[in-house]
């Protein structure tokens, strides 16, 4: 009972200290639509939580160019395409909040399934080329068809100035790039650095499914892709993927999904590579069960 009144004093005399924390739709609207009023602006970080410093980065980001941050926090069902892999991805929303507070976010948005069921789908279907054919989405059919419904609904909901995306998930920041310039013009979509631990690993809420050993082989992925970034010049793209396919051939316990190089542009294979143009090398492999991706400007 004490807490619970000190809790109602503090909201009182405090409302804009503390993080606001919503599940349901309507009343982070009414939120929303204030702060609107007040000519607030607002930064967006969809996110399925677990979060860790790459998120972070993103947030403290979007607190730096705007004057309120939502962070989402939603384990998307639909863009899974194992039901094994969504029942085994990491979650703590205890630890999330904690995370979250200590970075003094303002608002957290953490809806269940049903809260989010209830929204209707967008109507309009974005046109993605290779985007949507290529590497992630050859792998994992129907898994951006279900970022991007998700990522529509909260655009719907909370119409960001700005929302903040990783260069990690590189072919997810151009699918979301494109559907703001053909769904979304007015937000604003920011690209934010790859984090690496200080092997170089590219973090990721996946790595708590893996023991410390994984994580030492795990390593190897930035590794490969430095390699490549050297010698590209003088080895082309042949000899760069048939270097990256012979190393982990060599190691047991980690298997090549996928290792291209892509001029990103036209988000395609190449065979050549031409100093002119921006490449990139893009990377999938699999320890035991879990799937890490990582890619590398060439
Ligand atoms: P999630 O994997 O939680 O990632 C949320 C955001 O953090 C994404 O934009 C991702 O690219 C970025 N991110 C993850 N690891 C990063 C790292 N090491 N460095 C920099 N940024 C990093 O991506 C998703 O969730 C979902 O698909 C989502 C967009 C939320 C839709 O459900």
């Amino acid at each position: 009972m004490r807490c619970f009144i000190l809790h109602i004093i503090k909201t009182i005399l405090f409302d804009d200290y503390y993080m606001k924390q919503f599940k349901l739709v309507n009343e982070l609207l009414s939120f929303i639509d204030l702060k609107k009023q007040q000519n607030k602006t607002i930064g967006f970080v969809p996110t399925m939580g677990s979060l860790h410093d790459g998120h972070e980065s993103l947030i403290e980001t979007c607190q730096k160019e705007n004057d309120i941050t939502i962070v989402s926090v939603y384990v998307n069902p639909i863009q899974f395409n194992s039901k094994t892999d969504f029942i085994n991805y990491p979650r703590n929303l205890k630890l999330d909040i904690s995370c979250l507070e200590k970075l003094n976010c303002d608002v957290l948005f953490s809806p269940d399934v049903e809260e989010m069921k209830k929204f209707p789908k967008p109507e309009a279907k974005i046109n993605l080329g290779n985007l949507n054919l290529l590497l992630e989405a050859k792998k994992r059919p129907g898994h951006f068809k279900g970022v991007i419904i998700i990522v529509s609904k909260l655009f719907q909901i909370i119409s960001p100035n700005r929302a903040y995306f990783g260069e990690k998930d590189l072919q997810q920041l151009l699918i979301i790039k494109q559907l703001s310039y053909q769904m979304f013009n007015e937000i604003n979509i920011v690209s934010c650095p790859t984090i690496r631990n200080t092997y170089g690993l590219a973090k990721s809420s996946r790595h708590r499914n893996l023991n410390s050993q994984d994580l030492k082989l795990a390593r190897v992925i930035y590794e490969i892709l430095k390699d490549v970034k050297r010698n590209i010049c003088e080895w082309g793209v042949k000899k760069s993927k048939k270097y990256v396919k012979n190393y982990l051939t060599r190691l047991d316990k980690i298997n090549l999904d996928y290792f291209e190089i892509i001029e990103s542009e036209s988000f395609s294979f190449t065979e050549e590579f031409n100093s002119n143009y921006k490449y990139y090398a893009m990377i999938a492999v699999k320890i035991g069960d879990v799937r890490l991706i990582d890619n590398l400007k060439l």
